[in-house]
């Protein structure tokens, strides 16, 4: 039988790389039928560097300090990622504002992953801001990128519960489990086209996806239905 082609993918890291470890393992395990062309990091020292140099995959470092502006950086930074020509962006924890030009020209093709129920706790510290504002639940969301931060038409949220014993750490490392769990499994969805844009909306199996996904409790549901 042959094997579909699988879905090229750039993964752009800032730190830890733990999704994009999750990513990996899950090419491997052949959950996921993708490839990931290249791994760039803005920060040298990004341990995600070292997670794909292990994984034979091709890494680049782009120092943002090695540029005059937001503009010229995100300039460098897509003619690297054209040079791999991946059907997908993804951002596991790229730590960088996005200029206009740049998130136009991966319109529809570039995924971010945010640690909040979005639109809550846009930006950073969101454990911490979840905690402080006294929400009993908090989670991780999935999205396509537009112009507007932490914003885009949203694919999936996965949900945990915020225990009073927790701390920013505790609820990080709950988050975390689950966003290991759901990135892999939406890039799937693209490579199965299970999940695509048709005349600008996001669609998924054939239904328009007005809210996001729920992902709670290990089970998938879909407001939408
Ligand atoms: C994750 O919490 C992700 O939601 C956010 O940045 C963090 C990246 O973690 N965008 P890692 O580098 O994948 O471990």
């Amino acid at each position: 039988m042959p094997t579909k082609q699988a879905l090229s993918i750039v993964v752009l890291i800032s730190g830890s790389g733990s999704n994009l470890q999750a990513i990996i393992d899950a090419i491997e395990s052949q959950q996921l039928n993708a490839e990931i062309k290249a791994v760039i990091s803005n920060q040298p020292e990004a341990y995600g560097l070292i997670r794909a140099s292990k994984a034979g995959i091709k890494t680049h470092t782009l120092n943002h300090r090695d540029y005059n502006d937001r503009e010229s950086f995100d300039q460098a930074l897509i003619k690297l990622i054209d040079q791999h020509q991946p059907d997908y962006v993804v951002l596991a924890g790229f730590m960088r504002i996005l200029t206009e030009n740049f998130v136009t020209h991966y319109q529809y093709r570039m995924l971010n992953i945010h640690p909040s129920l979005l639109p809550e706790f846009r930006g950073l510290n969101t454990h911490q801001r979840a905690i402080d504002a006294g929400r009993s639940e908090h989670g991780v969301s999935i999205h396509f990128v537009t112009n507007e931060l932490d914003s885009g038409p949203m694919v999936i949220q996965a949900m945990v519960k915020v225990e009073t014993s927790d701390t920013a750490e505790t609820l990080a490392d709950k988050v975390h489990q689950q966003e290991h769990i759901i990135y892999p499994m939406v890039i799937q969805w693209l490579a199965e086209q299970r999940l695509k844009f048709i005349n600008e909306h996001l669609v998924f199996d054939q239904q328009s996806l007005r809210k996001p996904l729920i992902w709670d409790n290990a089970h998938l549901m879909n407001p939408n239905s």
